[in-house]
C-alpha cells in the first residue's frame, strides 16, 4: 500500500500509469502532475470507467519550477516521484526529492535543452545529497536503458566470472504506415539519433559518424533486420560497472524510409536546435519540426509487429568461454489492446513501474543515486516475467561482427 506520484502524461506515463492501476496492492494511491491537465484527467476517467481500485488524483505542475514541485509533493506526501517528463526536467525534480526526502526515478538521463549532449555526471553529482537525506534516486529505470543494464547484471550474477563484449541490440519491427515519424518524443529521438555514434573499446570511448557501423541481424521473432551503431546513456554507466569489460556497443534498427526522411530533414536544417528567426519570432526548427509530426501517442492504434531489445553477453565462467543472449519481444498490438499504447511506450512504462514498486517495498533501497545494475536483479526479473515483458534466454546465439 503505497502513494507514488508520476510526472508527465505522455506516451509513456501512460503506461506507467495503467500497470500502476494493475497493481493497485502496491499502488494504492497515484498523483498524475502534468504541464497540460487536461490529459491527466483523461487517462483518469479512462481507468476510472475500467472500475480500477487504485485512487488517481491529478494535478497542474511546471516541472521546471522546482517551488511548484515542492509544494505539490508536500501535499500528496508520496513515497516516490516517478519522473516520466522530459530530460530536461530531471536535476528540477531532483532538487524537489531532496528538499522534502522523496525517493525518485526516472528513465532518461539529464540533457540541457540547448546543447544536444547527454551523460550522467549531472546527475552523478547528486550522490552525496541523496545519501546525506537518505533517499534513493534509481536512474535509467526504462528498457534501454534500463532493462538491459538489469540483463546485464543478471548475466553477471548467474553466468559469468568475467563479461568481456556485450553487445546491445534494439529492434523495432513496428509498422505504423507513415512514411516518418518518431516512436517516442520526437525532439529527444532525433537529438539521439543525429548525433556521432561512440562504443567503448579497451578502456577508452571510439566515436564514428552518424550511422557509419551498420549491420545485418536475424533477430528471433522479427527477422533479418539493418542495423546501425549509435551511442546510448547506458554505455556510460555500464562501462564503469561491468569489471574487465573489454567492449560494449549499441545497436538500433532503421528501416530505409525513415533513414531517408532524416537525411533530408537534417540537409535542410529542420533538426537543428539552434533557434531562428521566424516572421519576428525565434523557433527552434527541432520543435517545429516535432509540431508537425504526428504525435507518438497516436500511433498505438496504427502500429503493427514486434520490436526486440536484448544483449549479447561473451565472457567466461570458470576458466570457459561462455556465450548469453537474453532478450524481450513484445507485441505492438497486444500492448495496444492491452494499455492503448504501442510497444515503445509499453517496453518503458512497464519497468518504470517495476522500478517505483522495488524502491517503494525496501527491495531496492539505498541512499545514494543509482543506475539499476548496481542493484540484484532477480526481483527485477520475476517482474518483468509478471507484468508483461517476459524474457528470453539463448547460450548460442548468432554473434554480431
Ligand atoms: N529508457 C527508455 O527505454 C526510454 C524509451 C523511450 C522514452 N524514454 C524517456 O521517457 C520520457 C517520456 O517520453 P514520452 O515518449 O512519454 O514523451 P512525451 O510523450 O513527449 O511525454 C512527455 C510528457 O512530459 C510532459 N512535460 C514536458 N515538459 C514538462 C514540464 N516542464 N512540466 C511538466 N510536464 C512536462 C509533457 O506535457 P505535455 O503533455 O503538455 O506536452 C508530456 O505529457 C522521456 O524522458 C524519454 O526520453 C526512455
Amino acid at each position: 500500500m503505497g502513494k507514488a506520484m508520476i510526472i508527465g502524461c505522455g506516451g509513456v506515463a501512460k503506461v506507467t500509469i495503467h500497470k500502476c492501476c494493475q497493481n493497485s496492492e502496491v499502488f494504492s494511491e497515484i498523483l498524475i502532475a502534468s504541464r497540460t491537465k487536461s490529459k491527466c484527467d483523461e487517462v483518469k476517467a479512462e481507468l476510472e470507467a475500467k472500475g480500477v481500485k487504485t485512487i488517481i488524483h491529478t494535478a497542474q505542475v511546471d516541472a521546471d519550477n522546482v517551488d511548484e514541485l515542492v509544494k505539490l509533493i508536500e501535499s500528496f506526501k508520496p513515497q516516490v516521484v516517478v519522473n516520466l517528463a522530459l530530460p530536461y526536467q530531471d536535476l528540477t525534480i531532483m532538487d524537489a526529492c531532496l528538499v522534502t526526502k522523496t525517493h525518485y526515478i526516472d528513465t532518461a538521463n539529464y540533457e540541457p535543452p540547448d546543447t544536444a549532449k547527454f551523460e550522467y555526471s549531472w546527475q552523478w553529482a547528486y550522490r552525496e545529497r541523496f545519501k546525506e537525506a537518505e533517499i534513493t534516486a534509481l536512474l535509467g529505470c526504462g528498457f534501454d536503458p534500463g532493462v538491459t543494464g538489469i540483463f546485464s547484471a543478471y548475466a553477471a550474477k548467474h553466468y559469468f566470472d568475467e563479461i568481456h563484449y556485450l553487445d546491445i541490440l534494439d529492434a523495432n519491427a513496428g509498422d505504423h504506415g507513415y512514411p516518418f515519424a518518431t516512436n517516442f518524443n520526437p525532439e529527444i529521438n532525433i537529438r539521439e539519433v543525429t548525433a556521432n555514434g561512440r562504443f567503448w573499446e579497451n578502456g577508452d570511448w571510439v566515436e564514428t559518424a552518424p550511422m557509419e557501423i551498420k549491420r545485418v541481424y536475424d533477430f528471433p521473432q522479427i527477422g533479418e533486420k539493418d542495423m546501425y551503431l549509435l551511442y546510448h546513456e547506458e554505455l556510460e554507466s555500464l562501462a564503469l560497472n561491468i569489471k574487465g569489460i573489454k567492449r560494449i556497443r549499441f545497436f538500433m534498427t532503421f528501416g530505409q524510409s525513415y533513414l531517408t526522411h532524416l537525411k533530408c530533414l537534417e540537409n535542410v536544417g529542420m533538426t537543428s536546435i539552434e533557434p531562428i528567426d521566424f516572421e519576428g519570432k525565434q523557433i527552434v526548427p527541432l520543435q517545429f519540426l516535432k509540431a508537425v509530426l504526428p504525435d507518438p501517442a497516436s500511433l498505438g492504434p496504427r502500429t503493427k509487429g514486434k520490436t526486440n531489445i536484448g544483449c549479447i553477453f561473451q565472457g567466461v565462467k570458470d576458466g570457459k568461454p561462455v556465450t548469453y543472449y537474453v532478450y524481450n519481444v513484445c507485441d505492438h498490438q497486444e500492448c495496444y489492446h492491452e494499455v492503448g499504447s504501442q510497444a515503445i511506450s509499453y517496453t518503458t512504462g512497464v519497468p518504470a513501474m517495476i522500478g517505483a514498486m522495488l524502491v517503494m517495498n525496501g527491495t531496492w533501497q539505498k541512499p545514494g543515486v543509482y543506475n539499476v545494475e548496481e542493484f540484484d536483479p532477480d526481483p527485477f526479473m520475476d517482474a518483468l516475467n509478471k507484468w508483461g515483458l517476459p524474457w528470453v534466454e539463448d547460450f548460442n546465439p548468432t554473434l554480431v561482427p
